[in-house]
């Protein structure tokens, strides 16, 4: 607890804190009540179940003695502040919340936990006695962008359903609101597909699985695989809804779909491979088989993504488009004959079209394509949003062209990418990447117009997971750098040359490595790993007889 809340060590920042008039501090005891206005149901009920659990306080309905009130304002505060805004005031009468939508209530509950200290993040009170306080004051706030994100890879390690729902607690604890679900990919088919039983009978398992980075000589032996049933992702997706975080599907095409391919052979290119021989791969790095550009892969990939559509009511579907090599089109007689007929000049066309297709096909059914940059080659689909992962360069084209962007380059935000330099560091790819340079990323680049710029409609923080088979490894690489992404998500900052870094890292030291503890967090400390964390096996390295880190 802080005794003013105008330094409270809010993350992320919020917009402004204001001090009361008369300044005091208010006990939340078993007298407090919760009175939820229409709209803040599931609000209440993640009062309930964390900042209850962790107090003890039952917060029952009521009106009357000290009451946290939530409310939607959406003419008064929606209006000033937007649909995720919201202003949180603590005073002689208890805490009331009003959202410009029920999105901005939940984060301003959000805010009410951080307030009340880092023991209202753990799962049961330490101390029954102690007193829960929280000092008189306004916060107003209200996000920068409206898609503050984290990708999620499931496909090169499966993570079990706990963790994911785990993951959504962690995101929503950081105001981050979209789950980019990489659900398919070389190395394993990770969604119940009911029409096509084989991506998860078969193309949801491999052998073996390469250790470390894919130069590495060595092979755990181990089977690995599992996949999401459609009932899992039901209740992912409401998990997620319930805390205004939504589930963005990705499946990886026309690249990256090996694991596909060896369960259904003929969405390969038969007449350059002999796709049944094709196994769900087990190494790391850019596969050449890729899908064919035949019609009986479109009708494939339209029916697995009419069973999604019914799973995800997201706006955006990713449908990936990244690293696919064109060689096997270049040698397909069938690929070139597709060429010549669709009209489309070369390779590049032909990837154009394939997207292309999937734009019209999700337009024509409510929803919006989101692809990596790599969809610009060839010509970008009329309705397509860009992720641009190769730096800003694919993000200011697509803004340009009046296309919407994510902005999430692999040189500021993949955060499978090493935190310092030196051997203790247990990723074994990738630039090094501080919490620090994380922090002072900017979304926007410089060389865009305002009005190019609206284009750009938020960032997210990426962890692919060939290096990370576990939830320590998860956890290590990805905090404390995702809580430095949520800022840069979330916090009107300046720009970033002149942050406040030491600002942060007060936050960090004196409350935000405190919650994530009591939450169970194994992020990377400051001072780098714990020896436990460098122990073989439990980060991945070292590995004995693994080349260096590179
Ligand atoms: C990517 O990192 N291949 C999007």
């Amino acid at each position: 607890m802080t005794s003013s809340l105008t330094t409270a060590p809010l993350l992320p920042a919020p917009l402004r804190l204001l001090p009361p008039a008369t300044p005091g501090t208010l006990v939340l005891d078993g007298g407090t009540v919760l009175d939820a206005g229409p709209g803040t149901a599931a609000t209440a009920r993640w009062l309930r179940s964390t900042v209850g659990a962790a107090t003890g306080l039952g917060l029952p309905d009521g009106e009357h003695g000290t009451v946290l009130r939530l409310r939607v304002d959406a003419e008064g505060i929606g209006a000033r502040l937007g649909a995720e805004g919201y202003v949180l005031t603590a005073g002689p009468e208890g805490v009331r919340v009003d959202g410009g939508g029920p999105a901005g209530v939940f984060w301003g509950a959000q805010t009410l936990r951080q307030l009340l200290g880092p023991e209202a993040f753990r799962r049961a009170p330490l101390d029954a006695g102690h007193t829960w306080r929280l000092p008189y004051g306004t916060v107003e706030d209200a996000p920068r962008f409206g898609w503050r994100g984290h990708l999620l890879d499931v496909a090169r390690h499966f993570m079990p359903k706990d963790d994911v729902l785990r993951t959504i607690d962690l995101l929503a604890a950081h105001k981050l609101n979209v789950l980019h679900f990489h659900l398919s990919d070389d190395q394993g088919w990770r969604v119940e597909i009911k029409r096509y039983p084989r991506l998860t009978e078969a193309a949801s398992w491999r052998r073996r699985t390469k250790r470390g980075h894919r130069a590495s000589p060595l092979w755990d032996e181990t089977p690995h695989g599992g996949f999401y049933t459609q009932d899992d992702i039901r209740e992912i997706v409401a998990y997620a809804a319930e805390r205004h975080v939504t589930v963005v599907p990705e499946i990886d095409i026309p690249g990256h779909s090996q694991a596909a391919i060896s369960a259904y052979p003929e969405l390969g290119n038969q007449d350059v491979v002999d796709t049944t021989a094709l196994d769900v791969w087990d190494t790391w790095g850019v596969n050449p088989n890729v899908l064919a550009p035949t019609d009986t892969v479109l009708r494939f990939y339209e029916g697995v993504f009419e069973e999604l559509l019914d799973l995800f009511p997201s706006a955006f579907v990713h449908v990936g488009g990244d690293e696919c090599p064109k060689d096997q089109w270049r040698a397909s007689a069938l690929a070139q004959a597709r060429i010549a007929e669709l009209g489309v000049g070369d390779e590049d066309g032909l990837q154009s079209w394939f997207i292309g297709h999937f734009d019209q096909w999700l337009t024509a059914r409510g929803r919006r394509l989101i692809g990596w940059d790599e969809i610009l080659e060839g010509g970008l689909a009329p309705g397509a949003t860009v992720s641009s992962w190769r730096g800003y360069s694919g993000g200011i084209a697509a803004a340009r062209a009046g296309h919407d962007v994510v902005m999430c380059p692999e040189q500021q935000v993949y955060l499978d990418h090493r935190q310092a330099p030196g051997e203790d560091e247990p990723v074994p790819i990738g630039f090094v990447r501080t919490l620090e340079d994380v922090y002072r990323f900017e979304p926007v680049p410089p060389q865009l117009t305002a009005e190019e710029a609206r284009h750009v409609i938020g960032t997210q923080g990426n962890s692919w997971s060939e290096v990370m088979d576990s939830r320590e490894r998860r956890d290590y690489q990805t905090f404390p750098r995702l809580a430095a992404l949520a800022e840069v998500a979330w916090s009107t900052l300046p720009a970033p040359a002149a942050r406040d870094w030491p600002g942060f890292e007060h936050r960090m030291d004196t409350a935000h490595y405190a919650r994530l503890d009591a939450l169970g967090v194994a992020y990377r400390p400051a001072s780098g790993p714990h020896p436990w964390q460098r122990r073989p096996g439990v980060l991945g390295r070292p590995i004995e007889g693994a080349p260096p880190n590179v």
